[in-house]
């Protein structure tokens, strides 16, 4: 009778368990690698995934986050235990990404279920460009992805020019001018090289918010490195 019981009362746990996990599922983000070479995934939440060329990483986050990102590590290395490095988007050398990632390293950044039950996207060179991405909704009446596509690795002005990728001014120069601390700051010729290429992206931190994308809340997402 005991044991009748136990196994009543797990199950019953179980479904609890199954039901609240369901419903904190706000999202599935659907990660690919088009590129044709591996990338080292990264998400925060979401941690890290190798991702071969043509390989997919699925996370699921819970409703109400924000100041969420998914990037691309590239020229990474790692040992047994996750520690390692990698020549860009580099998260304090750990595979399981726990905070964000250092430049240059382009982002695809959400919030979920914000004002007015909206999701709020966008795709950022804020902290510059590795490789290139899609950020598109995949369910729900919402049909309007970002892309970032252009060749700024090819392009990227000498003084931006970093290992892997094309740095933000403001990772170069940590000046006002080009990194907005205080106050106002307005484009500048290299905030000008990243729109020019990505029109949709944030190309400095007081771009115009029209950079910014909604859908509604409960929206999926897929995220593409070299769409
Ligand atoms: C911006 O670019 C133009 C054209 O290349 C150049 O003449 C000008 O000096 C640049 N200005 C700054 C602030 O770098
Ligand atoms: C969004 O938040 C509201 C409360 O502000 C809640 O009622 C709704 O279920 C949430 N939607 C999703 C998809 O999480």
């Amino acid at each position: 009778m005991d044991s009748f019981i136990s196994i009543s009362i797990s199950i019953f746990v179980l479904s609890l368990y199954a039901l609240f996990f369901h419903c904190t599922n706000a999202a599935t983000f659907n990660i690919r690698n088009h590129c044709p070479f591996t990338v080292w995934a990264a998400g925060v939440p979401g941690g890290g995934r190798q991702l071969r060329s043509g390989q997919t990483w699925r996370i699921d986050v819970a409703a109400g986050t924000t100041a969420a990102r998914i990037w691309a590590r590239t020229g990474c290395s790692f040992d047994r235990s996750g520690h390692g490095r990698c020549q860009t988007g580099d998260c304090n050398g750990l595979y399981q990404c726990q905070d964000y990632g250092a430049p240059p390293n382009t982002l695809a950044e959400y919030s979920l279920n914000q004002s007015n039950n909206l999701d709020f996207f966008d795709i950022s060179l804020v902290e510059g460009f590795n490789v290139p991405m899609e950020f598109s909704p995949t369910s729900g009446w919402c049909n309007r992805g970002i892309h970032c596509t252009a060749d700024i690795n090819g392009q990227c002005p000498n003084e931006l020019r970093a290992p892997g990728g094309c740095n933000n001014a403001c990772t170069v120069f940590k000046s006002d001018q080009y990194c907005c601390n205080f106050g106002s700051c307005s484009e500048t010729n290299y905030s000008r090289f990243f729109k020019d290429r990505c029109r949709d992206a944030y190309s400095y931190p007081k771009d115009n918010h029209a950079s910014t994308f909604t859908c509604p809340g409960g929206t999926n997402y897929r995220v593409v490195f070299c769409p």
